[in-house]
């Protein structure tokens, strides 16, 4: 039992909401585990037929627990490759519901999603140059497709905030709703999509998706210039930093 990761299944549609809210819904490994299993779960389940992702407390993720970033990662394929490869290859629609800050993955989770609907309140932004990191979740290649590319280097590079207007004008989500309508406007938009016919729902998905493949090998290039980062002094320094509350000093 995770109880960091609810996982619930009502009206044909998977609710996965991250709990872990004094820490802002940081994903530790073991999270990343959990959404991974209910990604496949949602995968295999015929009553399954939409996911929605979202957050308790006022935040959506503030992205990888960068403390559990400084250990070892636990052996055989880290977990956070798990649920990117999920979100990658996940069959059914999937909705994501913003209700705060979403940084790092929070972001570029919402590459992967079908739906990304907003609180009125969300905030985006992906410190991963700021920690000495390089982006992941191909947000390299499909940021730029979304926001085009002077938009992506302010992201993924300088680190900009964007507000949920932001986003929504430049089509990281579709929709805004007040904070209090948000998770339930977003249950009935994935209840309506999973009364439609399924087969057609889910090859409208893979059309609309693309190449898979291609998006995989960018995961996979990216992450092994992110596991060489993490190794750094410059990550090192930085996360280091951010848990000591203090700016970092590359000098
Ligand atoms: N990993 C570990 N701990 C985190 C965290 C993360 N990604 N994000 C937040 N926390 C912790 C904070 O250290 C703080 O802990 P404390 O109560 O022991 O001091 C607690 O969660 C609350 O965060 P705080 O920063 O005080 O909340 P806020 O409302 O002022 O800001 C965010 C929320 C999400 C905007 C801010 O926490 C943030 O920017 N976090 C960093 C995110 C980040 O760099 N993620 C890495 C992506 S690769």
């Amino acid at each position: 039992m995770n109880q960091r990761i609810e996982i619930g299944v009502a009206d044909r549609v998977m609710t996965i909401m991250m709990n872990r809210p004094e820490q802002k819904n940081a994903l530790d490994h073991q999270m990343y585990a959990g959404m991974a299993d209910g990604l496949a779960e949602a995968d295999a389940r015929e009553d399954v037929r939409a996911i929605v992702i979202s957050g308790r407390g006022d935040a959506f993720t503030s992205g990888n627990d960068i403390a559990d970033f400084m250990q070892p990662f636990p052996d055989g394929e880290p977990p956070a490759w798990r649920f990117l490869s999920a979100i990658l290859r996940a069959q059914k629609p999937m909705f994501c519901a913003v209700n705060g800050a979403a940084v790092g993955v929070g972001l570029t989770m919402l590459l992967h999603a079908d739906f990304a609907f907003a609180a009125e309140e969300a905030t985006f932004k992906v410190p991963f140059a700021r920690l000495g990191l390089v982006p992941e979740a191909a947000s390299s290649l499909l940021l730029p497709k979304v926001v085009g590319m002077a938009m992506a280097n302010d992201i993924l590079i300088a680190g900009r905030t964007l507000s949920a207007r932001d986003a929504l004008q430049s089509g990281l989500i579709s929709r805004i709703y007040p904070s209090g309508d948000l998770l339930s406007e977003t249950m009935k938009t994935a209840r309506e999509v999973a009364s439609l016919a399924p087969t057609a729902v889910a090859r409208s998905k893979s059309l609309i998706r693309g190449d898979r493949d291609r998006i995989a090998a960018r995961i996979q290039e990216e992450g092994e210039l992110f596991a060489a980062q993490l190794q750094s002094p410059e990550f090192m320094e930085s996360a280091s930093a951010f848990l000591q509350k203090r700016a970092p000093n590359f000098d």
